[in-house]
């Protein structure tokens, strides 16, 4: 059997990181996990149901009632992610979760429901995960760590477009603001704030195009599985 490994992606919000997990994946047949899809489920149940989550005896309460599954769906070839049996993955993607998400994931109780969960599933190695903590927390000792950056600007066009699609009425302003406040909550909280891990190698992509950030990706791999 060869060689499975676990590959780690982190990085500032909007920097093509599911891209680059999900096209790595692809090539070696690898399941892709995307963490961040788990804070924003846990938030969108949150909100649902009137969670006051800066009362940690509700908090508590609140994720004993959730479970979380990542479930594949042939038709877009992704995993898509299942809260209490409910496919959430489009829902989480709005606004509304986003300007919230970045204070629940913040909450140490959520953090460690999240943690183990993704751990259990790098059990048989032969995945691909991006978040924020994923190579320093979650897989300290991940074969091959990909810390993921590109120009504040870049990141708020992409991510822009990507909204505007969706919905005609989002302002660029509305965008870049909450990019930029995720970014500060995520790198600036108490428990495993983003960080590049000290073994993990830095992908630059404000001037890549997408086949070119998967040549360097993929060269990495190779050697690592070499
Ligand atoms: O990757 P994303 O933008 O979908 O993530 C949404 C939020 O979830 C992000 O702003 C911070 C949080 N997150 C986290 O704290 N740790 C992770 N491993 C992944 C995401």
């Amino acid at each position: 059997m060869s060689k499975k490994i676990i590959i780690t992606i982190d990085g500032w919000s909007s920097c093509g990181k599911s891209t680059l997990a999900k096209q790595l994946a692809t090539a070696l047949g690898y399941v892709y996990i995307d963490s961040g899809a788990m804070y924003r489920a846990i938030t969108l149940y949150f909100l649902r149901n009137h969670i006051d989550w800066t009362d940690e005896k509700e908090v508590v309460i609140a994720l004993e009632n959730i479970i979380l599954d990542f479930q594949f769906n042939p038709k877009t070839q992704q995993s898509e992610i299942i809260l209490n049996g409910e496919n959430v993955e489009y829902v989480i993607r709005d606004l509304v979760i986003a300007e919230k998400v970045s204070d629940v994931a913040a909450i140490k109780q959520v953090r460690s429901f999240a943690v183990a969960q993704q751990q259990l599933m790098g059990n048989k190695k032969g995945i691909v995960m991006d978040g924020r903590d994923i190579g320093t927390t979650v897989f300290p000792k991940a074969e091959l760590k990909i810390f993921m950056t590109a120009d504040s600007s870049v990141r708020v066009e992409r991510r822009f477009k990507e909204f505007f699609e969706k919905n005609p009425n989002i302002t660029f302003d509305e965008v870049k603001s909450n990019l930029e406040l995720r970014d500060y909550i995520d790198s600036n909280r108490e428990i495993s704030p983003l960080r590049k891990a000290n073994d993990a190698y830095v992908l630059d992509n404000t001037m890549m195009s997408m086949e070119e950030q998967f040549k360097i990706a993929k060269k990495l791999v190779d050697e690592k599985l070499a």
